[in-house]
């Protein structure tokens, strides 16, 4: 999400003239897109903010250096409200997620000599309609389809920094993907903090399907009658207009709003055929005793049965989710709860935290008695156990060949030649011409391959033969005959 508010700013700005700088200190105007989820996110814009004055800084004095605009924003901004300028005086604003739009008119007030101005106010209409911004031609792009979250869950400050939620028109969003297809976009992310509590509240004035949405799990998102997630991807998939869009993946969601009729979406024949085969959903915990006080209002057994309804429609769709450890009272049984459901659903990939109290929720008001290391401990054994489960999971797919978004050169290339250089000998005669590309297979697994063409692949779907797995990736090849077989799409 914040990478996609960033990428809009950015392209607010570009609009207006202005150009992205090389560093910080080269830079007219400095935004700090913060982030408040952890307190150490929180830390990290705080500390990045300090640091603009330090830069010009030198044997602790300070130099001369042209006058800079600094704001802050993001949620970060968001909570501050502007309290932040009595210790940070130098800071010219402070705006918030739901003001981005605002920017220009901000940067025009502050040239204009206006001073600690907060932007931090939620839109108060009920509607949210957008534009998606991007800054260069790409074959990716995040789609923001709705925005904030009602769910309240007991340790989260989300609702307090992204407010209610509010979705789109399902004809804004197709008209919006349709631009964005004719700019060279390929893969899209639906964004939301509860992407499929999409619609609550926008009539379903076309009468579109599925009407309503059943979930044996509860249910909080749209009404019947009113526009859902499962519409808006079936009407992805029918929409002549997105012929070219191959690939659509959400994030995030809540079990609550986990439909059946979304779990239909990913059958292979009769579901959605552009819906990439990946789901994220978070789970927090797999302990009952920590769900239900972390207001998650389902029991695990309900999240497991969703797995398996999902599994049983389409075995093939990589899952992956949020964790939390740590959280107050949680014991080393409730703990044990959760190590053993990484055996159970057996996830590709999991985002694992460490508890951190956020001023202002429900949660902080327990005690946050698991102490730091012990916090950590748990963490790392997390880690550590799913990575034993991913390296066997994606052992699984050695010898297939899986169609891959190419989305660089490997950032680890040099590394990757060293330390892999035993599987990528085994793929490829002569590693040392061949560069090492990375890309994502539709069920998210990041993949890194060798392949001995010139042509830059950025933005292509190739067939990958996989040779090899790590707990982290896949390692494969890409021929000059696949290359050369219409493989570039
Ligand atoms: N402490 C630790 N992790 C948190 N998350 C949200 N709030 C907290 C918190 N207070 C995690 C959840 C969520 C992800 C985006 O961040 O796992 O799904
Ligand atoms: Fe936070 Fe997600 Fe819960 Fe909303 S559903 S309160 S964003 S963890």
């Amino acid at each position: 999400m914040n990478v996609a508010d960033t990428e809009r700013m950015a392209s607010i700005l570009s609009e207006g003239g202005m150009q992205e700088a090389d560093s910080a200190e080269q830079a007219d105007v400095v935004l700090i897109n913060g982030c408040s989820i952890r307190e150490k996110a929180v830390h990290k814009a705080v500390s990045f903010l300090g640091t603009t004055q330090s830069m010009f800084k030198v044997d602790g004095k300070m130099v001369e250096h042209k006058k800079q605009i600094i704001g802050l924003g993001g949620c970060v901004g968001q909570l501050d409200q502007g309290k932040i300028f009595a210790n940070a005086p130098y800071l010219d604003f402070v705006f918030g997620p739901d003001t981005i739009d605002q920017l220009p008119e901000l940067l025009h007030r502050v040239e204009s000599g206006e001073k600690h101005l907060v932007f931090a106010q939620f839109d108060p209409t009920m509607s949210y309609s957008t534009q998606t911004k991007i800054l260069k031609p790409k074959a990716q792009a995040f789609v923001n389809i709705m925005k904030g979250c009602d769910k309240y869950c007991s340790y989260c400050i989300v609702p307090f920094t992204r407010g209610r939620e509010k979705s789109r028109m399902i004809d804004e969003v197709l008209g919006d993907l349709a631009k964005l297809v004719g700019q060279g976009v390929r893969e899209i992310t639906l964004l939301g903090q509860n992407v499929n509590s999409f619609g609550k509240g926008n009539p379903n004035t076309l009468l579109r399907e599925p009407r309503e949405l059943k979930n044996p799990i509860g249910k909080v998102g749209p009404r019947d009658g009113e526009e859902n997630f499962p519409q808006l991807l079936r009407a992805i998939d029918a929409d002549p207009r997105l012929l070219k869009l191959k690939r659509v993946r959400f994030t995030s969601s809540h079990p609550l709003d986990f439909s059946d009729e979304l779990i239909e979406c990913y059958h292979p024949i009769t579901g959605v055929k552009k819906l990439a085969a990946h789901l994220h959903l978070p789970v927090q915990s797999g302990s009952n005793s920590v769900l239900q006080k972390m207001g998650r209002h389902h029991r695990i057994e309900t999240y497991i049965e969703q797995m398996d309804r999902l599994r049983a429609i389409n075995p093939d769709v990589g899952i992956s989710t949020d964790l939390i450890v740590g959280f107050p009272t949680e014991t080393e049984e409730d703990f044990a709860a959760t190590v053993t459901l990484l055996d159970r659903i057996r996830f590709d990939n999991i985002y694992a935290f460490a508890y951190s109290p956020r001023p202002g929720t429900k949660a902080a008001k327990l005690v946050d008695n698991v102490p730091n290391a012990e916090k950590n401990r748990r963490l790392n054994v997390l880690l550590e156990h799913q990575q034993k489960i991913a390296q066997a999971t994606y052992g699984e797919r050695i010898g297939r060949t899986m169609e891959v978004l190419v989305e660089g050169v490997a950032k680890t290339d040099e590394l990757l030649r060293r330390a892999e250089g035993q599987a990528l000998a085994s793929v490829s005669d002569d590693v040392s011409t061949h560069r090492v590309w990375t890309g994502r297979t539709s069920c998210n697994r990041v993949v890194n391959f060798v392949s001995d063409t010139s042509r830059d692949l950025i933005g292509r779907f190739l067939p990958v033969k996989v040779h090899r797995a790590t707990g982290l990736s896949l390692i494969g090849e890409c021929s000059h005959d696949e290359l050369a077989s219409g493989g570039l799409a």
